[in-house]
């Protein structure tokens, strides 16, 4: 009875201050947001007359068709999230009243075999996301292609159903994103981003069989950002030189990841995009990479180097060539020390990443030229001992050291005088085994009462 009658005021409550359109019952509704989401819906829930939200959330049900009208009722609908359910059909009509409204529709993960006719409609429509559904290269339909190309501006798509490219792909000319998850083709056409080869800012292609970094690619005048990773068959011969011609192109090209691509060397690819400045090589084998390979990012523009996951058992001789470089990742690998020349003359570094490495020796001068060192990671790896070099590293405001490791002994007090001393802005995040206190605290608690402090030190 209480209980009914609760119900009965939080509805009209509810009512009240939604004003038009209630919440349907499976969902939950705040601000502009109705979240149906992980409901285990089998439809589209209907809605009352004039719900005015933005942002519909229908992601990871079990929906198999989007009827006619389905968003009819709303209006100020901007956003769909319909990813992972089970939609193999959407109606011709089904986005009737919300035409010019919609601007984003997220299908990823579905059973759709074709771009679905009725997205056509959409007159504001510039973010279409239809990722891992089976739909081949024939059945990205010329005519609504061309009625979103208009406005489209991130396409994301692929699968492993797709066999070929969509050619259809050219009336995107205002395309500014493009993300291809999955492909079972081994080569684009050379004009494969023809209509977008002047907008392109992004592109993304991964999990596909491609053999070579696509010789399309070089006509991408804009392209800032390029995401090439897991395309397994790349190898070290995928990536050579003559792909892509002229020195004067990709000038634009800031970031390129070549993540999980089979690669055994440094490409020489850097020598001709000589603008780059975050390059990404994470999880390709690099145990043996040469210091000639290395030489030939030398006068390119890369600043922020991630090497995680590369199978390095020792850090490569070559970097402390790359002087240039402000961010290193080396997270993930088999280094086991750090000898003194390992980051000579990288006076530029800042950021130095080496979470989860074996690495239990450090040589005393190993940081002698890291003057801008801000940011040190050591976390996850077998230092017990506080590694003295970071005396050198007066401009270091993170250290990073493992949890339940570190020796807290008098031994350490040389750390509380280099911290009230020599730079103060230290901060140290790690803990003692013998002793369950964080460094930080042993060293403001327990030091100062050793019988070798003193409170001086040659900075
Ligand atoms: C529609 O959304 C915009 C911004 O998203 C908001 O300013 C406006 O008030 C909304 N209109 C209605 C009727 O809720
Ligand atoms: C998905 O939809 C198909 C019909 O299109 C149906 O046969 C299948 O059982 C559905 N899958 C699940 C997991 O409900
Ligand atoms: C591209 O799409 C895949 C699959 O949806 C996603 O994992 C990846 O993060 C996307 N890439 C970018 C750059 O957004
Ligand atoms: C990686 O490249 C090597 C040749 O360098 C090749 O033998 C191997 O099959 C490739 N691996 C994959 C997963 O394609
Ligand atoms: C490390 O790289 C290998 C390929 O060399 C890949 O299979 C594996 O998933 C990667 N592991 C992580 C944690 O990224
Ligand atoms: C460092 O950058 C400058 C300016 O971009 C460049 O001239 C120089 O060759 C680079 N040095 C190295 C070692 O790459
Ligand atoms: C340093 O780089 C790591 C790895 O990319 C990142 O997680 C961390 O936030 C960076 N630290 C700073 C201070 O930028
Ligand atoms: C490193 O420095 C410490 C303290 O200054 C010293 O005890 C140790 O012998 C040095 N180790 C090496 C290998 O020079």
């Amino acid at each position: 009875m209480m209980w009914a009658l609760l119900s009965l005021l939080l509805f009209i409550g509810h009512v009240a201050c939604q004003g038009p359109g209630p919440c349907p019952t499976a969902c939950s509704c705040s601000g502009e947001i109705i979240d149906c989401g992980n409901r285990g819906l089998t439809a589209v829930p209907s809605f009352s007359k004039d719900m005015n939200h933005a942002e519909l959330q229908l992601e990871n049900n079990n929906i198999q068709t989007i009827s006619n009208n389905a968003f009819s009722q709303f209006q100020n609908l901007t956003k769909i999230f319909l990813e992972n359910n089970n939609i193999s059909l959407i109606e011709s009509n089904a986005f009737r009243g919300v035409e010019k409204l919609v601007r984003e529709v997220f299908l990823g993960s579905n059973q759709l075999t074709e771009i679905p006719s009725a997205l056509g409609v959409l007159e504001n429509l510039v973010w279409l996301d239809v990722t891992d559904n089976p739909i081949d290269h024939d059945h990205f339909d010329e005519k609504t292609m061309y009625e979103i190309g208009d406005y489209l501006n991130r396409f994301e798509f692929g699968s492993s159903s797709l066999t070929e490219w969509p050619t259809t792909v050219r009336h995107l000319q205002d395309l500014r994103f493009l993300n291809v998850s999955g492909g079972m083709f081994y080569t684009l056409p050379p004009d494969a981003f023809h209509g977008f080869e002047g907008t392109l800012q992004t592109l993304a292609i991964q999990n596909t069989e491609l053999i070579a970094l696509p010789l399309a690619l070089a006509r991408l005048r804009f392209l800032e950002k390029l995401h090439f990773d897991h395309n397994h068959q790349i190898g070290d011969s995928g990536v050579l030189i003559p792909s892509f011609g002229g020195q004067d192109r990709l000038s634009r090209l800031r970031y390129v990841s070549l993540i999980d691509d089979n690669l055994t060397m440094f490409p020489s690819l850097f020598k001709i995009l000589h603008f780059v400045e975050t390059l990404v090589l994470d999880s390709n084998s690099l145990a043996f990479v040469s210091d000639s390979s290395i030489n030939v990012a030398i006068g390119t523009s890369i600043v922020d180097l991630s090497l995680r996951n590369c199978s390095l058992s020792r850090v490569p001789g070559a970097l402390s060539k790359l002087t240039n470089l402000t961010k290193l990742n080396l997270a993930d690998n088999q280094i086991h020390s750090f000898e003194n020349s390992d980051f000579d003359n990288m006076r530029k570094l800042e950021n130095l990443t080496i979470t989860r490495n074996p690495l239990g020796y450090i040589a005393n001068e190993t940081f002698k030229d890291l003057v801008s060192l801000q940011y040190l990671d050591l976390k996850e790896s077998n230092i017990n001992e506080l590694p003295e070099a970071i005396r050198f590293l007066k401009s270091l405001q993170t250290l990073k050291l493992p949890l339940d490791r570190i020796e807290c002994t008098c031994k350490i007090a040389w750390l509380k005088q280099f911290k009230d001393h020599c730079n103060t802005a230290l901060s140290i995040d790690g803990s003692c085994e013998t002793i369950n206190y964080p460094v930080e605290i042993y060293l403001d608690m327990f030091v100062t009462k050793c019988p070798n402090y003193e409170n001086v030190i040659n900075c």
